[in-house]
């Protein structure tokens, strides 16, 4: 990768937490005041906030938004005939589970009809806990949409994707993700046929960039290489649907406008890029394996120090050099809850059966680790520096314990004979040899 080239034409801020500010139209940005009685250009003046208004001011996050119309010009919310897929949680389970990708579906299906809830352990209505959902879709949006209950993390697999947001365009695709905060208004275009990718609903405080501790003040992801768009509006007046989700149910109604008709901002309330092959790798160069608490890239605490709501974590391409130690990640049991998901390439954890779009859940306390093969040969590997590449693996990490949806209990994808890959491990236990 070229770490010097833009990750798409369009243009970006660059910072994490910042007070950003953009605007389409030179001079729309009111100077000196937020709510001028008239603001530029006839625009109306509309704060979004994604915190209580008497959060601290490190937590506080909101934005204001000059637009065309205020987004209270909309008629009634109707509930749609179509629900997502995996609205419904199913039994909990303390088995290990694991699902080869789902298909990409062949009839039109768009990024909000695509998405399919997996496993969840709070309803929208807490102000914690997490929701885990696929995507697959083959079809740009027409449509608008904004989550009401919660932040959204898109983690893309296959395929490109253009987000037009309130506040600006952003273009991904897979080893990047993005973040859209609660509520705001977005439509995802597709830049190739298909797209399919995973998606953590964050209904806690919102995500930010883990505290770094004796790493110092650099290393893992740098506040540098997060990317927030700049002021873009549509000034469109032609029907427009626009949908949301609220508590779990798709509500829509239709406008005579587009809601994406900001023509300028500033706060703290923004949506985001990051490129994974960024991310700044740190591990042993000794012996043993750091914690992989080592890989976060962006974390929702809870209000227990160090216990997090949802870690975002990767498994990044990283050189090997640890001495005399058992190199894949160690057989182990969790307090926390741990969702995988395969970006590209292999985990080194396993020999098969994790496949790029597919998924696996080991909950709190699920004894997990390598599988059989994957063991024998780290045991009797002759140890050299060597480089794990062409990978990335992930996890959203969850403090409470996730509930799989009866759709993903039920559905072809999961793995029958998943503890099998574990069965193989041979017992060479010999009390008379040390
Ligand atoms: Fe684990």
């Amino acid at each position: 990768m070229n770490l010097d080239s833009p990750m798409s034409a369009l243009d970006y801020q660059s910072g994490f937490g910042n007070e950003f500010s953009s605007e389409a139209l030179p001079g729309a940005l009111p100077v000196g005041q937020n709510s001028p009685q008239k603001a530029p250009y006839g625009l109306y003046a509309e704060l979004l906030s994604g915190t209580a208004f008497t959060m601290t001011r490190s937590e506080a996050r909101r934005t204001w938004m000059y637009r065309i119309q205020p987004s209270a010009n909309h008629p009634a919310f109707e509930k749609l005939e179509r629900q997502l897929a995996g609205g419904s949680l199913g039994q909990v389970t303390p088995n290990r589970l694991r699902w080869n990708p789902l298909p990409i579906p062949s009839e039109a299906t768009d990024f909000v009809d695509g998405l399919v809830g997996m496993v969840a352990n709070s309803s929208a209505q807490n102000p914690s806990g997490i929701s885990i959902y696929n995507y697959c879709a083959n079809t740009s949006m027409q449509r608008v949409f904004f989550n009401a209950d919660g932040e959204l993390l898109i983690v893309p697999e296959q395929g490109r994707l253009r987000i037009a947001t309130e506040l600006g365009r952003m273009e991904l695709g897979p080893l990047e993700i993005a973040v859209i905060p609660r509520g705001m208004k977005f439509r995802v275009e597709l830049l190739d046929a298909q797209a399919r990718g995973y998606v953590a609903e964050n209904h806690g405080a919102p995500l930010r960039l883990p505290d770094l501790g004796p790493i110092g003040s650099n290393g893992l992801a740098n506040p540098r290489d997060f990317l927030t768009p700049v002021a873009h509006y549509e000034d469109r007046q032609q029907p427009t649907a626009l949908v949301q989700k609220f508590l779990g149910e798709l509500w829509g109604c239709e406008l005579d406008h587009s809601p994406l008709n900001v023509v300028a901002w500033h706060g703290n309330n923004v949506p985001y890029l990051y490129d994974l092959r960024r991310f700044n790798t740190i591990g042993t160069v000794s012996f043993d394996h750091p914690d992989p608490s080592i890989f976060t890239v962006l974390t929702s605490p809870t209000s227990v120090p160090g216990l997090a709501n949802l870690d975002f974590v990767i498994f990044p391409p990283r050189w090997m050099v640890a001495e005399r130690t058992f190199r894949p990640p160690w057989f182990h049991r969790n307090l926390m809850n741990e969702f995988m998901g395969l970006i590209q390439g292999n985990y080194d954890a396993k020999a098969e059966g994790f496949l790029p779009g597919g998924a696996s859940l080991h909950s709190c306390m699920s004894a997990h680790g390598p599988d059989g093969e994957t063991c024998s040969k780290a045991i009797a590997a002759e140890l050299q520096p060597s480089k794990i590449d062409n990978t990335m693996a992930f996890m959203f990490e969850t403090s409470q314990v996730l509930r799989p949806t009866r759709f993903a209990l039920e559905c072809p994808q999961l793995q029958p004979h998943y503890d099998a890959c574990w069965a193989s491990l041979p017992a060479t236990f010999t009390p008379n040899r040390r």
